[in-house]
């Protein structure tokens, strides 16, 4: 493990190179958000395209989980109501 990442507050370990859905899912973390028509949102194509993992990353906004990588330090919270 090379750092953490903040999850709602939570610490989430990260190899070097891991992005966030690769980090929050070897957590066991794969509820990301909860959709406009309150469905449950997690890594759906895994390259950028759907959207479907986005999360909210402190001091940026809206991100795609799956294009991001992991720093130290990093705080991400779910888009909508947490399950997690
Ligand atoms: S899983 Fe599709 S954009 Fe991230």
């Amino acid at each position: 493990m090379t750092g953490h990442i903040l999850w709602n507050d939570r610490d989430v370990p990260y190899e070097q190179g891991e992005t966030l859905a690769q980090a929050l899912n070897r957590a066991g973390i794969t509820h990301l958000g909860t959709g406009l028509a309150g469905q449950s949102r997690s890594v759906f194509c895994g390259i950028g395209q759907c959207q479907n993992c986005l999360v909210i990353l402190e001091g940026k906004g809206p991100c795609e989980a799956c294009r991001v990588l992991c720093a130290d330090g990093l705080a991400v919270s779910p888009v909508g109501t947490p399950h997690d």
